[in-house]
């Protein structure tokens, strides 16, 4: 059965912008933050905390936080790769942060620069630290459905570093298909993996839609339990390390599927799209989600 209430996460911010070719200002990034808590949504990541040489499309994340406006309950978080990002993100006033590895071991190396083993290693004091503020620590796997480098990954694998990242203290786990290359068999086989080990409450998913299945993935993992989504206003996004990579899905497309499935989000549809339409302007490109597309025009 499906969830009555889903959350959404939205990374557009992050995850749709990391990978920009023109360099946005963060007074910019700060409005398109603003916008989508007007449109009702609790859960934003606002920036990344990672060396500016790697992504330097995040270099300003803790002037997007200085700049954006904070509202109750809504938590603004940002990605945290080692204990210098951390302290910068808490400095910089993170609601939330998230570690981020990888079920692939020659993606790990393209993107942070270490083993698996390694990165559970830099990601345990940042889970301490996180602890002792109070912090809430997301975990991130990538490429639980294909990697871009060694193609398939073994569902068990997933499952592997997800309770690893459990054990350290994440409170959730999102499962990333970073190059969008799974199709919903293959993600209903590698969540049951991943169910054994970590309950679905503690579980959300995050779907790229380079192939256009990030829809019907998104509707296996709601029939499976899960009720945590990530997703990108417009579409935005890709990952600089995973060549290819387009958009994560986007929050209008995943909201329409929601709304008529009567599953509650909390979140306006009329509004989302004037954040929607404030980015794409920005842009100067046309939205990648096709409810965006249909309802602007
Ligand atoms: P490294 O080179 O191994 O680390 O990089 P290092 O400690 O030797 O540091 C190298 C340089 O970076 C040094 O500067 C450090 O000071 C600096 P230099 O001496 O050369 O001038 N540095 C930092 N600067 C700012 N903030 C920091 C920081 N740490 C070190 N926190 C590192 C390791 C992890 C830093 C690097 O590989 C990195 O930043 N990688 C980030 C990659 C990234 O952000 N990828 C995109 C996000 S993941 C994603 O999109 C997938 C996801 O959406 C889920 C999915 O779709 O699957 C989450
Ligand atoms: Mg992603």
């Amino acid at each position: 059965s499906f969830p009555e209430q889903v959350s959404i996460v939205e990374v557009g911010p992050r995850d749709g912008l990391q990978n920009e070719a023109v360099k946005l200002d963060a007074a910019v990034k700060a409005m398109l933050v603003d916008k989508l808590a007007d449109a009702g949504l609790k859960r934003i990541e606002t920036g990344s905390f990672v060396s500016p040489k790697w992504v330097p499309q995040m270099a300003d994340s803790d002037a997007v936080f200085a700049q954006i406006k904070r509202r109750d309950g809504i938590s603004y978080s940002a990605l945290t790769p080692n204990m210098r990002g951390f302290e910068a993100a808490q400095a910089a006033g993170a609601d939330e942060v998230a570690i981020f590895g990888a079920a692939s071991e020659s993606f790990s190396q393209k993107n942070i620069n270490c083993s698996i083993q390694e990165s559970l290693e830099r990601f345990a004091p940042v889970c301490e630290a996180a602890r002792a503020a109070n912090l809430p620590v997301r975990g991130y796997v990538s490429c639980v459905l294909g990697c871009p480098y060694e193609g398939d990954i073994d569902p068990q694998q997933v499952a592997d570093v997800a309770s690893k990242m459990l054990e350290m203290g994440c409170y959730e786990i999102s499962l990333g298909d970073t190059i969008g290359t799974g199709t919903p068999v293959k993600t209903a086989n590698m969540l049951q993996a991943v169910l054994a080990k970590v309950p679905a409450k503690q579980l959300a998913v995050h779907f790229h839609d380079t192939y256009g299945q990030a829809l019907a993935n998104l509707y296996v993992a709601l029939s499976m339990g899960i009720s945590v989504i990530d997703s990108a206003v417009a579409g935005l996004g890709g990952c600089p390390y995973a060549k290819g990579a387009s958009g994560n899905v986007a929050t209008e497309d995943v909201l329409y599927m929601l709304n008529g499935m009567g599953i509650t989000t909390g979140i306006s549809m009329e509004s989302l799209l004037l954040a929607s339409k404030y980015i794409s302007d920005t842009l100067q490109r046309k939205p990648a989600s096709k409810v965006a597309n249909a309802l602007l025009s």
